[in-house]
């Protein structure tokens, strides 16, 4: 009785209804140096996973734009600028502080807001984000629009473990963080990814080893969208 009473207050959780008025807030409540301080380092700890995403994006070729989705306070514009050097970056972020930072330090184009509900009406040569998805409300939805503003490429990482069994996304609401802690189904995307009109051909979804310490989290989840014209 009581375990089921547990599992419907998920349910409830899981749909945002509950989670949705403090969204956002650990990435809210920082501010200033503190808050560059904790995305640059949280940049280092997914250096494989840069690596991986920085290779990538010196093998595209005719690239004249890119949005970022999930920037924080800018590490890639700020501090890896020149790899946007012929480029016209946008970056995103539902973090009014965090854009702030950007604004302040950069001269790129920076919206801020919940890139589910953001209204962008151009599309991007290239899509990235790195760590959002994770964290989102609605992976589906999420991807979905990564799909809808990409003009030929995107590139997503999902950091919290490589799933390819798990049948249905698996979202677990933290309260104090004010976030979701997901673990991403490959199945349920590529069902989704079908539902949207991508064909087979025009995706990738791979795991990344970053570590050797026999967990779930040794793995990384890599998706790479190719449209085709
Ligand atoms: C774990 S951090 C990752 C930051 C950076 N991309 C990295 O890899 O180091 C997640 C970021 O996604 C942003 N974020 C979370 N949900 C979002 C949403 N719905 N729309 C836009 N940004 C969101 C947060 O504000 C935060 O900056």
């Amino acid at each position: 009785m009581v375990r089921n009473l547990e599992t419907l207050k998920n349910k409830i959780k899981n749909t945002g209804i509950f989670g949705h008025s403090s969204y956002g807030k650990t990435w809210q409540e920082k501010d200033g140096d503190e808050q560059n301080n904790w995305y640059t380092k949280m940049h280092k700890c997914h250096e494989i996973q840069h690596q991986d995403f920085i290779q990538y994006l010196k093998t595209r070729n005719n690239l004249e734009t890119v949005l970022e989705i999930g920037c924080g306070t800018g590490v890639y514009p700020i501090q890896l600028k020149e790899l946007f050097a012929n480029i016209k970056y946008t970056g995103t972020d539902i973090s009014e502080t965090a854009i702030k930072q950007c604004k302040k330090n950069s001269s790129f184009e920076f919206l801020v807001g919940d890139f589910i509900k953001l209204n962008i009406s151009k599309k991007f040569d290239l899509v990235f984000s790195h760590a959002v998805i994770d964290h989102v409300y609605d992976m589906d939805a999420f991807v979905a629009k990564i799909v809808n503003v990409t003009k030929k490429y995107a590139y997503i990482t999902a950091y919290r473990g490589f799933f390819p069994d798990l049948k249905k996304h698996k979202m677990n609401w933290n309260d104090t963080d004010g976030s979701y802690y997901n673990d991403f189904s490959i199945i349920q995307i590529k069902k989704k990814f079908k539902e949207i009109g991508l064909n087979e051909n025009e995706f990738d979804i791979r795991s990344l080893k970053i570590d050797n310490t026999n967990k779930n989290e040794d793995y990384q989840t890599v998706i790479e969208i190719q449209k085709t014209d």
